[in-house]
């Protein structure tokens, strides 16, 4: 899977140059579904950006963090904060560990398991790639280990909404291409990147 050992002079820093590179970290059944599911290096690396806001210690979680793409990179360029995420596949958490592990980022958690599992007061700020997408008719899947429904879409886009209306003022997402119907209306659209692909909210007062 993983192919050779850091560079002596360069460090890790060469698996960050391009996607091509980052995602040869990965087998080649993962690296073909890179364009359509996991996060470009220069979104990741932007979204991350304004998720983190320079507090040490903060908690950010990505809701559906498929092979860990978003949350290692922004481990990578933000090494005070600690990046989490949950993702139901269990192989793509197996994935994301590995290279975790390869990559030494020891900021970046994954976690096998639903979102709705998990406590959203744990954490501080979010990440959303439109993960819930897949259960729609229209929709490039990634296998298909698991059941997929329009009821399911529409349930995982009320319980995440409600979870977010629930967080503090001042609590920031970007989601990446995620038209804002699971943003709750107390989040302001502060900013946005990339034609609007990705767009930065923060829950106002
Ligand atoms: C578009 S991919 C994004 C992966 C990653 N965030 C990235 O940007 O590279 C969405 C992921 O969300 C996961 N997912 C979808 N619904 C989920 C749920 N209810 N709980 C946990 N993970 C989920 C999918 O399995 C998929 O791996």
């Amino acid at each position: 899977m993983i192919n050779s050992l850091f560079d002596k002079k360069d460090g890790r820093r060469k698996w960050f140059r391009s996607d091509d590179r980052f995602n040869s970290l990965y087998p080649s059944s993962i690296q073909e579904l890179a364009k359509r599911h996991w996060t470009p290096l220069r979104m990741a690396k932007k979204a991350a950006g304004f998720l983190a806001d320079g507090t040490a210690g903060q908690r950010i979680l990505d809701i559906g963090s498929g092979v860990g793409k978003f949350c290692l990179v922004a481990a990578y360029y933000f090494p005070k904060v600690y990046w989490y995420g949950i993702e139901q596949r269990k192989q793509l958490t197996t994935y994301a560990d590995a290279a975790k592990n390869y990559l030494q980022l020891e900021n970046a958690f994954f976690n096998h398991g639903n979102f709705t599992q998990l406590n959203f007061k744990n954490f501080d700020h979010f990440y959303f790639f439109n993960s819930f997408y897949e259960n729609l008719d229209d929709s490039d899947k990634i296998d298909d280990s698991i059941a997929y429904s329009e009821e399911l879409y529409i349930y995982y886009n009320r319980y995440l909404s409600l979870q977010l209306e629930m967080r503090p003022t001042g609590t920031k997402i970007a989601t990446l291409h995620s038209y804002g119907e699971v943003i709750p209306s107390c989040y302001k659209e502060v900013g946005s990147e990339f034609t609007d692909e990705l767009k930065f909210w923060i829950k106002a007062e």
